[in-house]
């Protein structure tokens, strides 16, 4: 059944007038009082000087370093990274209102959930109190020998769970709470002999895992020997807990995360990871409790900044979480919406990583992170051999169907353009390393991916000193070195006539390319021609006398200027060179237009994500998606 938290009319208005703004805000803030109003530093920009104002009468904030202002809700939003539900249920509990629930059955479960929340919390502080204890000398030994300080063991609440089967349900009990409750909230599990329940966690190192407001939910635990089995023991699903929706330390890392512009939070994929990236002062760290990352998990991550780092395993596993990573992400990227990848070096995880190489080697593993396009590209590109026309087009098919998944449509423009030019070059790369190898058309293809003979044989693009040259193809050449120079020059080009058959089609081709916006490049171009069979031609061109053009102001006139000679001015073209003309500034003209409409798309789709309208962008995305309705209304 459904428990969604609804808030009513007037809830609001009641709950900020019940909160004195400086109140909340002065623990974020340092206020002192000036007037009637209360003055700080701006805990959105670094400013040295105060221009940060919390007028209690008028209930609102203005930050005059950074622009920003508003009621004490959107404070909470703003410097917490919380959602609008979650602000006001933070805040609302600290004011002691109660959330009005939909029914009383509603009421009563988050009473039960709450309940089951206490006993997470007293078994949380039960486990670090042992771990200071004779009991917990082992586990302090082991967390000193993995480089673990007890300052960082408070900061993540560590504990030891007693090597016993009943100590600490008899400790929780002691504290009020049933056997029934300390069963639910996971603690203890029921026996097959049917004894009493005993305790799950037994001579453990503990990690509590709150939810997204900070209440502990779960445990995470780990044995203290090799042969103890499993590694780590996770609570199971509870009514508090499911393990496919939680990240561990999300709350604190969204925190760290902070206020930035752009960024995200970096995924690992265990507890001790997450906890030495923070220890190492990459704080927005968090980790999936032992499974793929789930699409609510990735949501999550969204959520926090819109581009997190997911960092693996430099291992086979760690490349096919990778991968799962990227279908499970794929159907939901947007503009400026993403996520990128880090491969560690030599198999180790980030923990392994920092002891052996330090907080800098890390931070540099993290600048190399590649793009989601990108991974996607090199997980086909590697998928099978390309040695047949066959297998290429799979490449091409699997690529594109990849791309189809993607649900925004600009982006999913984009993919396919980018991979197929990606495609394209890694095609021509093959087959340079082909003839580069003395590979003589009829032989049979070599190893692997350097062996794919791609279209048939090649003619060498190779220097044809001393040949005669077009004029025309020069220049056309010139500019497919350096596309920059072709922007806004659609129409000129089309208007073209180089009297020379082999120069016209290769006008054609890059107003072809222009068109469709695709990506320019010397290569794809001449693959096309060679496919078209403008071999013999293509080898007449003097490659030496082609070089990149400069595309500053000069050079573009120049080259404007001496294109524009091709174009007829005292003779009507033929009837066939109108046509062709004219469909061309027809498909020239309605790609300007679509490619507009995508960017209106885009612009709107920013606008939603906006700053200013962040909370009502989450409100509208949870009703859209039931199933990302925060902790404790999300049954
Ligand atoms: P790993 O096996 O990669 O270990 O588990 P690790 O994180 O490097 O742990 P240390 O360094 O040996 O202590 C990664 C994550 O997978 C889950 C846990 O969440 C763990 O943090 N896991 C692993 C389990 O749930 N059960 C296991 O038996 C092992
Ligand atoms: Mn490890």
């Amino acid at each position: 059944m459904s428990s969604t938290v609804r808030i009513p009319d007037g809830f609001v208005d009641e709950l900020k007038a019940r909160i004195r703004p400086s109140d909340v805000i002065g623990r974020k803030v340092k206020l002192t009082k000036k007037g009637k109003e209360w003055v700080g530093l701006s805990p959105f920009t670094a400013e040295k000087t105060p221009s940060f104002y919390v007028n209690d009468q008028k209930r609102i904030f203005k930050c005059f370093s950074s622009g920003m202002g508003g009621d004490v809700i959107s404070f909470v939003m703003e410097t917490e990274r919380l959602s609008f539900m979650e602000a006001v249920e933070k805040l609302a509990e600290e004011a002691g209102m109660e959330l009005p629930r939909a029914d009383p059955r509603a009421a009563e479960a988050y009473d039960h959930r709450k309940r089951l929340q206490e006993v997470c919390e007293a078994a949380a502080a039960y486990f670090e109190e042992r771990l200071q204890s004779s009991e917990g000398a082992g586990a302090r030994e082991y967390l000193e020998g993995r480089g673990l300080k007890p300052a960082a063991w408070k900061r993540h609440r560590l504990g030891y769970a007693p090597d016993d089967w009943r100590k600490t349900s008899a400790h929780l009990k002691a504290e009020g709470f049933t056997q029934a409750e300390i069963l639910e909230a996971g603690l203890t599990k029921e026996s097959d002999r049917g004894g009493e329940p005993y305790d799950a966690f037994r001579g453990r190192l503990m990690f509590p895992i709150p939810d997204s407001r900070g209440g502990i939910i779960a445990f995470g635990g780990r044995a203290l020997t090799p042969d103890a089995k499993p590694k780590y023991l996770n609570s199971g699903d509870t009514p508090l807990f499911h393990k496919s929706r939680v990240l561990y330390r999300y709350k604190a890392a969204r925190e760290a995360l902070g206020h930035g512009e752009g960024g995200g939070l970096i995924v690992c994929e265990g507890y001790m990871d997450a906890i030495a990236l923070t220890e190492a002062g990459f704080g927005q760290a968090v980790a999936p409790l032992g499974t793929a990352l789930t699409e609510e998990q990735i949501s999550l991550l969204w959520r926090a900044g819109p581009e997190p780092v997911l960092c693996f395993d430099g291992d086979r596993a760690g490349l096919g979480a990778a991968y799962r990573a990227v279908d499970r992400a794929l159907p939901h990227v947007e503009p400026g919406r993403s996520l990128f990848f880090v491969l560690l070096p030599d198999g180790m995880d980030p923990d392994d990583l920092i002891r052996e190489r330090g907080p800098v080697a890390m931070g540099e593993a993290l600048e190399a992170r590649i793009p989601l396009s990108e991974l996607l590209w090199l997980r086909e590109r590697d998928a099978e051999p390309l040695d047949t026309p066959e297998r290429q087009a799979g490449l091409e098919a699997r690529l594109m169907q990849a791309a189809a998944q993607i649900k925004h449509p600009g982006v999913k423009a984009a993919y396919e353009r980018d991979l197929k030019s990606r495609m394209r070059d890694h095609f021509w790369q093959l087959r340079q390393a082909k003839r580069q190898n003395g590979f003589t058309k009829g032989k049979p293809g070599g190893r692997g991916q350097g062996g794919a003979p791609a279209f048939g044989s090649q003619p060498g693009i190779q220097a044809n000193k001393g040949g005669r040259q077009n004029p025309g193809v020069l220049l056309l050449m010139q500019a497919v070195m350096s596309p920059a120079i072709l922007s806004g020059m659609e129409e000129i080009l089309i208007a073209a006539d180089f009297r020379n058959p082999m120069s016209n089609r290769l006008r054609d081709v890059i107003v072809d390319f222009l068109i469709e916006d695709e990506e320019l490049s010397l290569q794809a171009v001449c693959d096309l021609l060679v496919r078209e069979g403008h071999e013999h031609e293509l080898s007449q061109i003097d490659m030496t006398r082609i070089s990149r053009i400069r595309t500053d102001e000069p050079a573009y006139k120049s080259w404007k200027a001496a294109i524009e000679v091709f174009i007829p001015v005292d003779t009507a073209p033929s009837a066939d060179d109108e046509v062709r003309r004219l469909k061309l500034k027809r498909r020239l003209v309605a790609e300007r237009r679509k490619a507009h409409e995508e960017r209106v798309l885009v612009d709107q789709q920013e606008k939603a994500m906006g700053k200013a309208n962040i909370g009502d962008f989450w409100k509208q995305f949870e009703e859209k998606n039931p199933w990302f309705k925060q902790d404790g209304s999300n049954e």
